[in-house]
């Protein structure tokens, strides 16, 4: 695969081999040296057109334990503010030798356009899509799924771990390109998928889900908490993006934690052992009670950040080629 920009078109041979190569650089990173020579003299280049923390962070690190060399683009001082394009940019970046670009940008289809240029231009550029808009966000699901299948098999983590488990999915569902990624990976896993979320924060593609490759994918969509969390054995719960929302869509807070936050009492209902994860930033006392968010027996949340590490460099390991040292 050359670029990875959604994770619709993605096999679950795909996803295994991901889930394998993660599972090999998470040794690696355990190792004293955490540094593999596999990716020396390719250049990666981090296009963030939005913030970010740890896709930003986690996508350079991975490169650098990979011996890539990182450029690392701020768009408030770039050459944007004097009215060069996107593709410009990306194009002067392409100049200097880049042999992958890392994008994320508030508009979907940003890192397809980009990625759709240099197949134009012929060159052998492998574009990831860091998050784009309201759409996808296939390395948080990717690091996601690695984390559920690595608690149920530290040595072996696959997509078939997941088969008949029931996983929620809770909160800002519209806004959520983590939830668009992952209601793929998940479904295609075999895994009971239930969405929950208020009407106004549910977009009506998820009420009528529907796939065209034929796999069994099972999606249930609720409008309250509690069904979607009766016998779940992972919670995933999602910020409440109130920067991306008018002020009809905004709830009140208080009452929004009341009805969706998660909390200990009502993981309850929960399988025993049930985890909760949220791909982060937190805020905290709003999709997820505070006492929660930090403790280590619910928690999965900096085990996703850890993750990520690990299956960043195993996109960009697969992107860009070599060996696994
Ligand atoms: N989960 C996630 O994408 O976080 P950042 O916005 O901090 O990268």
């Amino acid at each position: 695969r050359h670029h990875v920009l959604s994770l619709a078109d993605f096999t679950p041979e795909e996803y295994d081999t991901v889930l394998q190569t993660a599972s090999s650089f998470r040794e690696v990173l355990s190792r004293r040296t955490k540094k593999v020579p596999t990716l020396q003299g390719q250049v990666v280049a981090n296009l963030f057109f939005e913030p970010s923390t740890r896709t930003r962070s986690s996508f350079e690190l991975a490169a650098k334990r990979l011996s890539a060399d990182t450029l690392n683009f701020a768009p408030g001082s770039s050459s944007l503010t004097k009215g060069e394009t996107i593709l410009d940019t990306a194009k002067t970046y392409l100049a200097m030798g880049t042999d992958m670009m890392v994008i994320r940008h508030k508009e979907a289809g940003v890192p397809r356009a980009i990625a759709d240029e240099m197949d134009r231009l012929g060159v052998k550029v492998g574009v990831l899509n860091a998050g784009d808009g309201q759409h996808e966000h296939p390395s948080q699901g990717l690091l996601d799924l690695f984390t559920i299948c690595s608690l149920l098999d530290a040595n072996t983590p696959r997509l078939g771990l997941l088969q008949g488990r029931k996983i929620a999915i809770v909160g800002d569902i519209l806004h959520s390109r983590v939830a668009r990624s992952n209601i793929w990976s998940l479904t295609a896993s075999g895994a009971e998928v239930h969405l929950a979320a208020p009407p106004t924060l549910l977009p009506k593609e998820f009420a009528d889900f529907v796939t065209e490759d034929g796999l069994p994918r099972k999606l249930v969509v609720h409008w309250s908490l509690d069904p979607a969390l009766t016998d779940a054995d992972f919670v995933m719960t999602l910020r409440l993006q109130t920067e991306r929302m008018t002020d009809h869509l905004l709830p009140s807070l208080r009452e929004y934690h009341q009805q969706f936050g998660i909390t200990r009492d009502r993981l309850r209902q929960c399988q025993p052992g049930v985890k909760v994860l949220h791909p982060g930033p937190v805020n905290r006392g709003v999709e997820i009670s505070s006492d929660l968010m930090d403790d280590p027996e619910f928690s999965l949340i900096s085990q996703q950040v850890t993750s990520g590490v690990a299956v960043r460099m195993a996109l960009l390991y697969l992107m860009g080629g070599g060996k696994v040292g």
